[in-house]
Formats: structure tokens, C-alpha cells, sequence
């Protein structure tokens, strides 16, 4: 962290808007102003934007910790997104262009999206689905997520989406802990050319599931291609999506939902095993997700956005999906691989669709640096106007690449921090106002109060510290899904009064903040959250290890990378077979995306006299730095080893 201040520290370079896009920019000063004035007042005005039932009566009720935004207050998120654009000239305006990895392409209008969406809240209504059910969604990026969220929406069900990646055993844990009663998935999804077979994964899930009543089906796959190894249906349980949609009326009518009834539950890594159930409201979230969707992409009628996020990850549900559609935007969905089947895919994406607005990772835009300029040269990207980042540091490098060879130097770009619990965009950048610095996320969101803290809580002006919100906004997370107190313990205990967010920053002379990254057992792998003790208790399930420990250590393309350190059992001996099973094993218990990249047996751990694991003297080693301070340790040898076994690997 400390190098990383200080390579931060010298970067001088500063990109004010360009004057043009000024001119005409959507958020102008007077939006921080306003907030500033009275900040509640503020998130009304954007509440306004919104299509409500009943008007709110009380703007904020704020018991420490929770809160309740627009009480009173009655509105339907599937009719904000929709029904309220199919009046005007956008009914026939493109809500979703969608193209899939294979090359095959589809388009829905604001009328026919709505459409779908109407059949598909008939087809769940069929099925038992009442307000308040909990409806899982396991599904490639196709535009039937869309169509699956929404349709819960209009019903008031609340869903809970399983990125397509993630393993049986993580689709069982999340379907049990919120008892969802329909999982709705395809027989594959596109991935690299490759299939991945989600409906023989959900029905390993779903025969440890006792709450799913039904499994309705997508047919992703050409019909007739072996759909029986891709989809065995189970009679009574199993229903065909299309079979269902053909036979209901597109007309479904909204159910008026309280402005703090559940709209969704996200999963999200934290610092034990079990991932949390990040609990989202309807009025609140919709609030922020549709102002900064606004505000931070300038969004215009004729705009063509295209957010690259999963819709499995709290950017697809903000950014691809309720924000764009909610602002009646042209939103850009791809179901696959960068590089597939070149590394020119997304450039391609670019050019036929004529997209304005580019928001992705900084994992992808390094794969893109090291993938060459020659991809993105090869293709007119005249057509883009902004670009954004999410999900990570961006290294100032990786910042200006993006800037000169995906942005033509023309381009303003939003660096967004946020988080699967603040719901929506929290510091960035406003791309008509904001002067920005490469690798800096610049400043607070208009109506949103960060400070920056140092261990003991005491506010800090500026320097290192760790990132707290002193305020509550609409967009927050309500509570952990069925665990009220790990809610508190989590996020509000750290800082008493604060909400502690886990990432250590810096706040520079000119107030502007600088993310250096997780400061608790959270890893930032290529821009996904995973915990290093899921790791560890997918690691300590296999039965040859005694003990494992797991650390991120940087990583040049993924930002971090997962080093673990197993010790095995009594008579198990350590071999290369016996690492590629244990990367196998995790994978089959998470997810690929949680492989270790290093696993070094190590016949001990280095531990305190109380028996703690030290994971930072594991990181200084897994990183090829100097020990750190060993004192505590019950025995510093144990570590010296570890540290050559670890060189002499390399
Ligand atoms: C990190 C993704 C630096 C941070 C929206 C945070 C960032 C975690 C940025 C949340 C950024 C997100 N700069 N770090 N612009 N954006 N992060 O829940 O560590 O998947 O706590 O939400 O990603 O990840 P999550």
C-alpha cells in the first residue's frame, strides 16, 4: 500500500472536460450546489424523476443503522422502466440491443421489452409467484435476464441473481438462503465458443434445494442440437421459458410496491465463508441507479450505452439493467469473450452499433494494453463520447491507454467507486464539471458524504486512512438477507456511527480520493469480490488438506491473484497432481473465477502464539517483499522456510 501512495503521490497529470462536452453537459456545478444546500431536498428532486403511485410523505427516517427512504411512497420499478416510455416516441426507440458470442443478434424495442416482460410476469404469476416470493435467476448474458428481472420487478417478487460462473454448491447456497421457489436458467451459455452447461449445473444445485418448486428453462441453444445432454427435464418441475411465455397475455399489470419493499438480494463475498445477502429496496435504489446513470454518463435520447458487467454483479443490475432502462436509454448487452473469436470482439461491438458510452473494468482494459493497439486501431470507435471504470483501482498506465487509444484522447473518463452495498455510484467524476486525474475515482457523488478516517475513527482532512459514509443515501444497502446483526457488525461496528466500506484511500491537497484497495479479507480478483476464507473452507474440504491459508498478492493483468498455502494430511504427499485437483476442487465448490493462481504446500503455517494465522507475513511473501515484523510470531522460523520454499519455486 505504501508504494502504491507513492507512485499515486507523483502523478501531476490533469484532464479538465473538454469545452464541448461542457457546454452541453447533462450535470452541471449547480448539482453540487443544490446538495450541498440540503441534501435530502437534492435526492427528492431525483426521486421526482421517477413515475410514483403515491407520492412520499416522509423523505428519510434515519435509525441508526437503517434506514428508510420515501416512505409513503408507492411506484413499480418494471413500470418505471418501462410502461412510462411506451407513450411517447420512445415506444418504438431500441431498449436492449443484444448480440450474442456465436455472432447472432437480437433487438427489442421499448414496446416489445415490455411485452416480453408482461408474458414473463403471467408465466411466474402461473407458477405461484406472489409479491414477495424470492425468484433465483442462473443465466448467461442474454437478454432474458433482463426480461427475468423485470418481470419480477412487475410482480413485486424479489430476485436474487447467481452470476452464470458460479459453481452448483454457490447456486444451492444462495437458492437456500433466501428459499427461492423458481430458478429461472438456460440449457448453456457462450464462453469462448464453449458451452457452459447452466441447466446441468442448476439440477445438481436444485436436488439440494427443497424450496424451488420450479425450474423454468431458456433455450440459449439451437433447438435440436442434443438438447436432452444440455437439458434433461424433470416433469412437473421443469418448464421450457419459451413454452411458457407463448401462451400468456402480454398484459400484466404492476404491483404497486412500497417505496421500501425488497426489490432484490445480491450475494456478495465478505470476510467469513458464507457470502451475504446484500438486501435492496425499491424507491431508494431505483433513486440513485436512475440519477447517476444520468448524471455521471451524460445519457441522452440518442445515446448507445454499453456497460460490459455481468448481469450476475451489481454493475449489470445498476448500470446494464434499472439505470439505463429507467432513463428510456439504449442499452448495448454481449453475451461473451473479449477475445472471441479475436481480440478485436468488443472493438468490432463498437463500431457496427455506433456506441457513445463505454464503461467497463480495469482488469479488461490491461488485457486490452497487453493485447496490443493494433485491435482497437483496426476499427472506428469515432462514435464514443464517454468512457467509464468500475470495480477496481485503475493503475494511472492503464488509464491512459484507455484514454488515448480507446477515447482518442476526446474522451472524458468517469473512474466509479462503489460497491454491491451502496446500490449505486458513490465517488466519480461528473464528465461535463470534474478536471479528472488518472487513477484518482476524483470526488463524492452530489448528495453523498464520504470522509476519510485513520484507525481510532478520527476524521481525516486528507493522507491515508479508510473510506467511511457519514451519511445515509438512498441507494444503501437495507440489511444482510435474513442476518440483521451481521448487517450491523459488518459495516457499522469498525466506526461507530459510520458505515465502513473495507477500502483503504487517500485524500489528496485538492480533496480528491484515490482508492488503494481492500483493507480487510476481501480480494479484488479481475474485478470480482471474493473471500480469502471461501478459499480457504473450499480448500479445507478437500480431504487431503489439514489447513490452508489464502492471500491476494498483485497481479499485473487481474490486480490481485490468489496465492494459497495449504498444509496436508498426516501421509498425503504434495504433488503437482495433487495442486491442479486442489485448484479443481475450488472450483467446483465456488466457482473458476476463485482458482488460486500459486498454491505452495508448506509443511506449517505461520501462526501468533494464540494460534492466528498471519496472513500478512503471507502476502509479504507471496508478494517478494522483506518480511514484516515478526515478533508475535510462535515461531519465526516457520516463516523464514516458507519464504525460501516460496523463492525457490519461482
Ligand atoms: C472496489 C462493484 C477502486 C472496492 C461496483 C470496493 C473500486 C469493491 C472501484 C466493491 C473504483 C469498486 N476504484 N476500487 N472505481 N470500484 N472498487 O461489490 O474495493 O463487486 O469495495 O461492487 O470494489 O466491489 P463490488
Amino acid at each position: 500500500m505504501a508504494d502504491q501512495l507513492a507512485t499515486l503521490l507523483l502523478e501531476e497529470r490533469r484532464f479538465p472536460p473538454p469545452a464541448a462536452f461542457a457546454a452541453r453537459a447533462i450535470g452541471t456545478p449547480a448539482l453540487y450546489h443544490a446538495a450541498a444546500r440540503d441534501r435530502l431536498a437534492f435526492w427528492e428532486e431525483q426521486a421526482r424523476a421517477l413515475d410514483w403511485i403515491t407520492p412520499w410523505t416522509s423523505v428519510l427516517t434515519w435509525s441508526p443503522p437503517h434506514a428508510r427512504w420515501f416512505d409513503g411512497g408507492r411506484l413499480n420499478v418494471a413500470a418505471n422502466c418501462l410502461d412510462r416510455h411506451l407513450t411517447g416516441a420512445r415506444r418504438n426507440k431500441a431498449a436492449i440491443i443484444w448480440e450474442g458470442e456465436p455472432g447472432d443478434r437480437r433487438v427489442y424495442t421499448y414496446w416489445a421489452l415490455a411485452r416480453e416482460v408482461g408474458r414473463a410476469a403471467n408465466a411466474l404469476k402461473r407458477l405461484g409467484v406472489v409479491k414477495g416470493d424470492r425468484v433465483a435467476i442462473y443465466l448467461p448474458m442474454i437478454p432474458e435476464a433482463a426480461i427475468a428481472m423485470l418481470a419480477c420487478a412487475r410482480l413485486g417478487a424479489v430476485h436474487s441473481v447467481v452470476f452464470g460462473g458460479f459453481s452448483a454448491e454457490s447456486l444451492r447456497d444462495r437458492i437456500n438462503d433466501a428459499t427461492a421457489t423458481v430458478l429461472i436458467t438456460a440449457d448453456g451459455g457462450y464462453r469462448r465458443g464453449q458451452v457452459l452447461p447452466l441447466k446441468r449445473i442448476a439440477d445438481e444445485a436444485v436436488a439440494q434445494c427443497p424450496s424451488i418448486e420450479h425450474v423454468v428453462v431458456v433455450r440459449r441453444r439451437p433447438a435440436g442440437e442434443g438438447d436432452e445432454s444440455f437439458a434433461e427435464m424433470t416433469e412437473g418441475r421443469d418448464h421450457w421459458w419459451h413454452r411458457l411465455l407463448d401462451r400468456e397475455s402480454p398484459d400484466c399489470p404492476a404491483e404497486p410496491m412500497e417505496a421500501e419493499d425488497l426489490l432484490f438480494i445480491l450475494y456478495t463475498s465478505g470476510t467469513t465463508g458464507q457470502p451475504k445477502g446484500i438486501v435492496h429496496t425499491t424507491g431508494g435504489y431505483l433513486t440513485q441507479a436512475t440519477a447517476t446513470t444520468r448524471y455521471v454518463f451524460d445519457l441522452r435520447e440518442e445515446d448507445i450505452f454499453w456497460c460490459t458487467a455481468d448481469v450476475g454483479w451489481i454493475t449489470g443490475h445498476s448500470y446494464v439493467v434499472y439505470g439505463p432502462l429507467a432513463n428510456g436509454a439504449t442499452v448495448l448487452m454481449y453475451e461473451g469473450a473479449p477475445d472471441w473469436p479475436e481480440r478485436d470482439r468488443f472493438w468490432k461491438i463498437v463500431a457496427r452499433h455506433g456506441v457513445t458510452i463505454f464503461y467497463t473494468a480495469p482488469t479488461a482494459i490491461r488485457a486490452f494494453m497487453k493485447w496490443g493497439t493494433k485491435h482497437p486501431a483496426a476499427h472506428d470507435l469515432s462514435t464514443l463520447r464517454l468512457l467509464g471504470t468500475v470495480g477496481e483501482p485503475i493503475n494511472p498506465e492503464a488509464w491512459m491507454w484507455y484514454h488515448e487509444h480507446i477515447g482518442r484522447g476526446a474522451c472524458p473518463i468517469v473512474d466509479t467507486w462503489w460497491q454491491t452495498e451502496t446500490g449505486g455510484i458513490m465517488i466519480t467524476a461528473l464528465p461535463g464539471v470534474t478536471t479528472t486525474k488518472p487513477g484518482s475515482a476524483t470526488t463524492p457523488f452530489p448528495g453523498i458524504s464520504v470522509e476519510l478516517v485513520d484507525t481510532t475513527g478520527k476524521a481525516l482532512a486528507k493522507g491515508g486512512g479508510f473510506l467511511t459514509l457519514t451519511e445515509p443515501w438512498p441507494g444503501m444497502l437495507r440489511t444482510i438477507y435474513g442476518d440483521d446483526a451481521r448487517y450491523q457488525a459488518t459495516y457499522w461496528s469498525r466506526f461507530p456511527g459510520r458505515y465502513f466500506a473495507g477500502d483503504g484511500a487517500k485524500v489528496d491537497d485538492d480533496g480528491y480520493w484515490w482508492l488503494l484497495g481492500r483493507v480487510d479479507d476481501v480480494l479484488n480478483v479481475a474485478g470480482h469480490r471474493i473471500g480469502t476464507m471461501e478459499v480457504e473452507s473450499a480448500l479445507v474440504d478437500h480431504p487431503d488438506v489439514a489447513e490452508a491459508a489464502v492471500v491476494g498478492k498483485a497481479h499485473d493483468l487481474k490486480g490481485q491473484a490468489i496465492a494459497a498455502f495449504v498444509t496436508v494430511k498426516e501421509g498425503v504427499k504434495p504433488s503437482a497432481e495433487l495442486r491442479e485437483d486442489l485448484r479443481e476442487h475450488v472450483a467446483r465448490k465456488i466457482g473458476a473465477i476463485a482458482k488460486p493462481d500459486d498454491i505452495l504446500f508448506s509443511a506449517d503455517l505461520p501462526k501468533t502464539r494464540s494460534g492466528k494465522i498471519m496472513r500478512r507475513l503471507l502476502k509479504d511473501i507471496a508478494e517478494g517483499r522483506a518480511l514484516g515484523d515478526t515478533t508475535t510470531l510462535a515461531d519465526p522460523n516457520v516463516v523464514a522456510r516458507l519464504k525460501e520454499q516460496y523463492e525457490d519455486k519461482e
